[in-house]
């Protein structure tokens, strides 16, 4: 890890203490989520509606990301999730695979193509940073929320234009730090989570400059931890609420202002620490996504905004005008044709749907 002079007296605590070991967000965070994306993605867990803006937008995304692909006949999906957008974007492919370094993402992403009966996807478990792919395998690559949660976006993206066909196009969307996090820039937040299997306590911290967030895992010995009550409750009532460090009770006997609430917290919980863990992201934006894109080789970067807004300006509209019922705009037709427009506006950034191409 880096220089701590910006450490908080909680991870500096938990550095001395208990000697996390590096990790990455496939592990301590997808890994463990059965669904990640909380099964409301539309097609995927639920028939589409084109009563609920979230389709309309959905079925726009899909139509940018396809359209995006242009001719690409074999398309590489980085970090499908549960399977978003491989899954979506595969009647218009020959094929589709999709990469992910979590194998339970990548048993629901099989599981979720079998359901929904769909044969031209491979989804297999492989990181982005170190594909095994050969050079130029892949007419277009989609990339969507993954590219920021590997441990080195820049090598990730090194690896994605070895493996595009020269000309080939990369599409993705990416969590923009300004535009998300400018306003929790210094938050330290603790949660629990308790399950019938695991606890675990988690510690997030959020730094600026350089934009960068890291995550501790402290997972609880379960037995110990259910043979005193105290403790469990602690956990038990962290879990419920993800708390802020600014003073806000957490269960009998942790009531504390300030910071050392956290260190009180945790030291208590020492004995039942059986392992810990930490991942770090580097943030992106899309002047360091073009920055990054530019160094590793990609040219003609164009931006767009992810959210659509003329997409849901056009929804809201003719739900005010009753025109959202069964006989209404009809759903795909619409929100595609504003997915193919909105690529073909794409410009300079900012936006955080980037495409990008290798050089021909
Ligand atoms: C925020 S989720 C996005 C999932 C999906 N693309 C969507 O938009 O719903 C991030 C995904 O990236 C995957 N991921 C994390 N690190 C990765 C890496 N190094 N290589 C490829 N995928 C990675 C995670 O396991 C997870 O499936």
């Amino acid at each position: 890890m880096g220089a701590d002079h910006t450490r908080t007296d909680i991870e500096r605590w938990i550095l001395s203490n208990l000697t996390p070991q590096a990790s990455t967000t496939a592990e301590l965070m997808y890994e463990r989520m059965e669904s990640q994306s909380g099964r409301c993605l539309p097609v995927l867990y639920e028939p589409l509606d084109n009563t609920k803006r979230s389709h309309w937008h959905d079925e726009a995304l899909i139509g940018a990301f396809a359209h995006a692909m242009g001719d690409a006949s074999i398309v590489l999906d980085v970090g499908p999730g549960d399977g978003w957008p491989a899954l979506r974007i595969a009647d218009r492919f020959k094929k589709i695979i999709g990469i992910d370094p979590s194998p339970l993402r990548v048993r629901v992403q099989r599981e979720n193509a079998e359901r929904l009966d769909i044969d031209n996807v491979e989804f297999l478990v492989m990181d982005a940073e170190e594909m095994t792919f050969k050079n130029g395998s892949f007419g277009g690559v989609t990339a969507a929320s993954s590219i920021e949660q590997c441990a080195n976006p820049e090598q990730a993206l090194r690896e994605v234009l070895r493996v595009l066909a020269p000309g080939g196009t990369l599409a993705m969307v990416f969590e923009d730090y300004d535009a998300c996090f400018a306003d929790s820039v210094g938050d330290e937040k603790l949660r629990g989570e308790l399950t019938d299997k695991e606890a675990v306590v988690f510690y997030q911290v959020r730094r600026k400059s350089p934009p960068r967030e890291t995550w501790y895992a402290l997972f609880l010995d379960r037995q110990r931890l259910n043979a005193d009550p105290e403790f469990l409750e602690a956990v038990e009532n962290i879990s419920e609420t993800p708390v802020e460090l600014d003073g806000a009770p957490v269960g009998d006997g942790f009531v504390a202002p300030s910071e050392t609430f956290g260190v009180t917290l945790l030291a208590g919980l020492m004995p039942f620490v059986a392992d810990t863990k930490y991942f770090e992201l580097n943030h992106l934006t899309s002047g360091t996504v073009n920055e990054l894109l530019t160094r590793v080789g990609f040219v003609e970067m164009r931006h767009l905004d992810h959210r659509m807004p003329e997409l849901l300006a056009f929804f809201d509209a003719a739900r005010d005008a009753g025109k959202l019922g069964l006989n209404g705009p009809v759903l795909d037709v619409v929100a595609e044709v504003f997915g193919i427009s909105a690529v073909e506006r794409a410009g300079e950034g900012p936006g955080d749907f980037v495409i990008a191409r290798k050089p021909g």
